[in-house]
This record gives C-alpha cells, sequence and structure tokens, in this order.
C-alpha cells in the first residue's frame, strides 16, 4: 500500500482549519449566484490564478473577498458540510474549527444564521461520518478588542456551541497584548483560548499569548526557534502548536517545504501537530499536508503516526475520549 494511502487511513485530529478557508472556487461561484453578488472574476479558472500570495495580508485580502458571498444559514451548513465530507475522505476523525463571525456580521449577516448553519452540518457529520468537533470563535485582530467584547456579547444564546476563543488575521501590528482583557472575560466565561502566533510575527507574540491570554495552544509558531528559552518551555510544558505547513509555504513564511521546520520542532521535543489552515487556498487539505512533509522531509510513517497521536492528545477532548481515540 502507498504511503499517502496509508496516511489517509491514519485516524486523525484536525485543530486549525478555518471554516471560511475552505469555501472552493466551485461553492463560491454558485453561492455568488443564489445570493446575487458580483465576484471581480469572470470564471473559475480567475479565482484560482489569484491565489498567488506573497505573505498573510495578500493572502486575507483574497479570503475575506472570497467570505463576501456567504450570506445565510443554508450557505455556511453547505460550506461546513463539504468541508466535512472532505474531512471524511481524509481519514479525520475529530475536527476543531475555526469561525471568524466579524467576517460576516461586519456585511450585515445575521449571527444566528452564521452558528446554527455551521452547527447544524457538525450535528449531521457526526451522525453520518462519526466526526466529532468544537467550535473556535475567532476574533479578527485588525479589528479593536471593543469589537471582540461585542462578538462576545452576540455569541451570548449560543455559548453552549462554542468551546473555545482564538485570534486571527493580520499578526503584524496586532500584538496579543491588544486582547488581554477580552480572553480575560472569555476565560471568566468559561471559554478555553488559543491565537495565531509566531506565523509571521514575533517569538513575543507567542510568549505573550501564553503569558497574557492563557491560550493552551499555539496556532502556528514556527518562529518560536529564535527564542531558545521560549522553546524550551514549550518542549517542558508540552504546549501544542498547530503548525500548517502548506499554508507557510503558500504564504512565504518558509521558501520551500524542504525548508519548513517542523520536523527539527518534532526532534527537539515539541508537540507538533499537522493542520491545513485554509485548505481551499493553499492547495491541499489534512492528508495532502501529512503527504507534502512526509515527501520534503522525510519523516517516516512512525513519526507521522506520532503527530497523528500528538492530534488528539493537544485537542480539547477529555482525557477519556482522548485515551479511547489514541
Ligand atoms: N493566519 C491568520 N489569520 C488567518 C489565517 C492564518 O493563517 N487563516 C485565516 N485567517
Ligand atoms: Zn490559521
Amino acid at each position: 500500500m502507498q504511503i499517502s494511502q496509508l496516511i489517509k487511513l491514519l485516524p486523525k485530529a484536525e485543530l486549525h482549519l478555518h471554516i471560511e478557508g475552505t469555501l472552493e472556487p466551485e461553492l463560491m461561484f454558485e453561492l455568488a449566484q443564489r445570493n446575487n453578488i458580483q465576484l471581480p472574476y469572470a470564471n473559475i479558472e480567475e479565482v484560482r490564478k489569484s491565489y498567488e500570495f506573497h505573505d498573510l495580508q495578500s493572502f486575507l485580502d483574497v479570503y475575506y473577498l472570497g467570505a463576501s458571498v456567504l450570506i445565510k444559514k443554508q450557505d455556511f451548513f453547505d460550506l461546513t458540510y463539504a468541508y466535512l465530507e472532505k474531512a471524511n475522505e481524509d481519514g479525520i476523525k475529530h475536527v476543531e474549527i475555526f469561525f471568524d463571525p466579524q467576517t460576516h456580521t461586519q456585511r450585515g449577516v445575521s449571527f444566528e444564521d452564521i452558528i446554527t448553519g455551521i452547527v447544524e452540518a457538525l450535528n449531521k457529520a457526526k451522525d453520518e461520518f462519526a466526526i466529532s468537533s468544537f467550535l473556535i470563535m475567532s476574533f479578527l485582530r485588525h479589528l479593536s478588542e471593543e469589537d471582540a467584547f461585542e462578538v462576545l456579547e452576540q455569541a451570548k444564546p449560543f455559548y453552549n456551541n462554542i468551546k473555545a476563543i482564538g485570534l486571527d488575521s493580520a499578526e503584524i501590528g496586532n500584538p496579543p497584548e491588544k486582547f488581554k482583557n477580552v480572553f480575560k472575560k472569555a476565560i471568566d466565561l468559561g471559554f478555553l483560548t488559543v491565537a495565531h502566533a509566531g506565523e509571521e510575527g514575533p517569538a513575543e507574540n507567542i510568549r505573550n499569548s501564553l503569558d497574557l491570554l492563557n491560550v493552551k495552544r499555539i496556532d502556528h509558531g514556527v518562529n518560536c526557534v529564535t527564542d531558545e528559552s521560549l522553546l524550551q518551555e514549550l518542549i517542558k510544558q508540552k504546549t501544542p502548536l498547530t503548525v500548517c505547513p502548506l499554508s507557510n509555504v503558500k504564504l512565504k513564511v518558509f521558501k520551500h517545504m524542504s525548508e519548513h521546520n517542523i520536523r527539527d520542532l518534532y526532534l527537539k521535543g515539541v508537540c507538533v501537530t499537522i493542520n491545513s489552515d485554509d485548505p481551499s487556498y493553499f492547495g491541499g487539505y489534512l492528508a495532502d499536508n501529512y503527504i507534502e512533509c512526509q515527501k520534503h522531509l522525510n519523516f517516516s510513517f512512525l513519526e507521522l503516526v506520532q503527530i497523528a497521536k500528538n492530534s488528539f492528545q493537544a485537542s480539547f477532548l477529555t482525557e477519556e475520549e482522548k485515551e479511547i481515540r489514541c
């Protein structure tokens, strides 16, 4: 059996996945038509051609534009269910999904339609594919902390559907300390926290996410290597990093997959996991990310098995559930 088939068969958890980043051009066009939205692309080929990024911001501009076709509850359901079908084919058994309410509420979309559309698809996937899931509500860090407080308030009727709070969008110029107060409130309300840090930004953002936002995992985190004492702390505390290899290459964090530092981090003893981030935009879903790592970084299959185990260990499942899944 080929290694790519073995990777697909390996039970995996996906912990860093933006649901808006799973919007395939075909569905983008279908929803644009359904909702009477004018896209600046003539056809699907043009959409794909626009997926040439030189940094995080150049991607975010295209990502927010794509998300503008999502208007109704049914759109969020269709988007989420389409991802879960792919997740099932990839051998994903558990997923912790980010959603960015501000990307939509800023355009007048109802918070209730966003979250109920997503949750209904997650429930269907649990019945059909036995994929378990948690939702992570993410604040857009280029917006203010006051805006984030407002999102937390809007989410109130749906707190039972949300496991954790996250922080994404433009890292440079928007450090974690900007969101210290709203994260404290979220923790007081009983949410777990995570944050994107050390993707394009400095290692200092990782340290401050840990110290000031009390995060349980770091999303990306690859820039931790520039601070040896931080690196040792991540290893000692077993703080997981949700690394997204194809994303990092597409956004030029690393020039080529062969230069990615995930295997070095793994060999040093960091609890790394492999994730797809925004698979429609970055050229591959979860199994593709495992396969590319194996191809270019000489991961053995046994090492990938350990990384898949890490993905369950790093998840927000209970210790009993982890025992059963690993
Ligand atoms: N980084 C920051 N913000 C994001 C990303 C990312 O990789 N994907 C979607 N929003
Ligand atoms: Zn991300």
